[in-house]
This record gives structure tokens, C-alpha cells and sequence, in this order.
């Protein structure tokens, strides 16, 4: 923990808003990669009810708070109030990592980077892969953005149609990869997964507490799938066990959400954080709950 004798006038303040936010590690990995380099900050979690957005990033930046993430539900809806966004946030359309400099909010996504870094890292090489998306909300875009540019094709299958399509729509004008965007029923997913080589689970169906349900059964998987899941608690979902059963490659949420992480410390603060230690508190947390 961060020792508290430590804050002086001097401190300063990174945050991460969003409702609800008693799930978010980001505090936990935050404040042990500044104390790992003996940075004068501290990381906050605000939880910041939907009415109160506006005046909250008011305050954020009346007290001089230098960095911000932004999580659920808030990462398009932030967008109005910044005063500078970065052309990779505009195109994803989500914002999760703010920097305030000479009172003015920058904004940036480093989801898209801290996914792509997680895969390939993990061997799963994405080039030419025929990918299948589940979800298009903040995460699903921020990954099929990073992606887009080297696959070979794009599936995405969203419980509300519309949002998939709109996502499609807006990554046409990014990619000449082939794009596809249906509503997620049990015959898209039936027909989609066969011919995917990479699948990426962006909904929340498999988190804690529902961490017995999976987005799609056992059955419907097969050998030569990837998987991806974002989600990192619990560690290793249902899905990621279905699919280790296969002999199937796997990845978990977790790298990503330490890459955004780390990514979003170097904007802020200027030092590589230390991902292994952050990395680690996360998981010793996790499996303590
Ligand atoms: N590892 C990381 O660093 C990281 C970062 C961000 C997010 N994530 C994870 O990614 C997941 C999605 O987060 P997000 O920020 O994209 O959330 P979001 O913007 O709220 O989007 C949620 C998506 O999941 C779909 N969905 C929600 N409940 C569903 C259900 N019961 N059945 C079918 N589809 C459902 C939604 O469909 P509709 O459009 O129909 O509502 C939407 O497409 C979460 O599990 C989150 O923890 C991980």
C-alpha cells in the first residue's frame, strides 16, 4: 500500500473515473508501479454517477489532477469535454486515458495498443487471421481498431444489430478488409465460428460473478481457434477453459488492461512503469477475491 506519511502538498493526483468502480484494479497497479519508482503521486478511483459527469471533470480539472482513466460508462462520453482528442481516440470513438496539461484535457485511447500488444506478445499473430468479434461497445472497438489494419476478415456479432453494423460502417473507411456485422444469435455464431481462425470475446458474459456462463459452448469451438478473451476476472473464464480443453491458444484480459495501464503511466508521468510488478499485484488481488 502506499504509505500515507508520504503525501505532501507536493503530491499529485491520477485518477480513474467511472460508476460503478469498486471492481477497477487500476488504483492497485497504479500506486505500486509509483511507489516502485519513487514518484511523488497518488491513484484515486472516483465513482462518478452518470448526472454528475460534467461537473466531475470540472472538478478534475479545477484541482489540477494530471491524469485521468476513464472506464464504464464513460469512455464516449467524455469525449465532449475534452478539449484536444488524439485522431486514433477519434476514429475508435472511445477515450480512456486524459492528460491535463496548462489546463486543458488531452485525451487518448490506449486500449487499442495495449490489446494488439497483448496478442502478439502471446504468439497469436494476427495477420491474415479471419477474426470473429463478439460485442461492439468501448472494448470491441478499441480492438477491432487496432486489427483491422493486417486481417484478412472481420466478423462482429452484437446482441443489438445496429451497433455492429454502425461499427462495421466505421471501420470500412479504415481497412479494405472484408467486413461482416449480423446480430449474435445461436445461428450467426453457429455459422461464423467455423471459419474463424480468431475469436474475441468483448461482452462481459463470463465475468465475476457470473464466471460459470460463457458466450458460446464447448461444442461450437475447435482446435484451431484462438481465443481472446478480455475479460480478466476471473483469470481464466469459462471460454479460456473450454478452449484449453481443445488444445486451443489462449489470452486473458490481463496483459491488455496492464499494457493500457502502463501506457497510460509513461503519458502521464514520463518513466516506464514496472508492468511485472503491476502485473503481479493485480494477480495476487484477483486471487484473493
Ligand atoms: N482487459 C482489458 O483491459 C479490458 C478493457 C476494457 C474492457 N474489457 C472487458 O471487455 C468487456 C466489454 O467491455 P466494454 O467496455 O466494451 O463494455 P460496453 O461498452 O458496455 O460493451 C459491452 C458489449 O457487450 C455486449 N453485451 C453486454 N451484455 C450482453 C449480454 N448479456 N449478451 C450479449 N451481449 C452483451 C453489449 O451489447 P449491446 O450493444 O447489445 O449492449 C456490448 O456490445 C468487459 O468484460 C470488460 O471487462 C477489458
Amino acid at each position: 500500500m502506499l504509505n500515507q506519511n508520504n503525501i505532501s502538498t507536493n503530491t499529485k493526483i491520477l485518477c480513474i473515473i467511472g460508476h460503478p468502480i469498486s471492481h477497477s484494479m487500476s488504483p492497485l497497479m497504479h500506486n505500486i508501479a509509483l511507489k516502485d519508482l519513487k514518484l511523488d503521486y497518488v491513484y484515486i478511483a472516483f465513482d462518478v454517477i452518470p448526472d454528475n459527469l460534467k461537473q466531475a471533470l470540472e472538478g478534475i480539472k479545477a484541482l489540477n489532477i494530471r491524469g485521468i482513466n476513464v472506464t464504464i460508462p464513460y469512455k464516449e462520453k467524455v469525449i465532449r469535454y475534452l478539449d484536444f482528442l488524439d485522431p486514433i481516440a477519434q476514429k475508435i470513438g472511445a477515450v480512456n486515458t486524459i492528460k491535463l496539461k496548462d489546463g486543458l484535457f488531452f485525451g487518448r485511447n490506449t486500449d487499442a495498443e495495449g490489446a494488439i500488444q497483448a496478442l502478439s506478445n502471446s504468439g497469436i499473430n494476427s495477420s491474415g487471421l479471419d477474426v470473429l468479434l463478439l460485442g461492439s461497445g468501448g472494448a470491441a472497438k478499441a480492438v477491432s481498431y487496432g486489427l483491422i489494419q493486417n486481417i484478412n476478415k472481420l466478423t462482429i456479432l452484437n446482441r443489438t444489430e445496429h451497433k455492429a453494423k454502425e461499427l462495421a460502417d466505421k471501420l470500412k473507411k479504415e481497412s479494405r478488409s472484408q467486413i461482416d456485422a449480423k446480430k449474435l444469435n445461436e445461428t450467426t455464431l453457429t455459422n461464423a465460428i467455423k471459419e474463424a481462425d480468431l475469436l474475441i470475446n468483448a461482452t462481459p458474459i463470463g465475468m465475476y460473478p457470473s464466471h460459470h456462463e460463457s458466450i458460446i459452448s464447448r461444442d461450437m469451438l475447435h482446435k484451431d481457434l484462438a481465443v481472446f478473451d478480455l475479460i480478466y476476472n476471473p483469470l481464466e473464464t469459462q471460454l479460456i477453459k473450454d478452449a484449453k480443453t481443445l488444445g486451443c491458444k489462449t489470452l486473458n484480459g490481463l496483459d491488455m488492461l496492464i499494457n493500457q495501464g502502463a501506457l497510460a503511466f509513461e503519458w502521464w508521468t514520463n518513466k516506464k512503469p514496472n508492468t511485472i510488478l503491476m502485473k503481479k499485484k493485480v494477480i495476487e488481488t484477483l486471487s484473493e477475491k
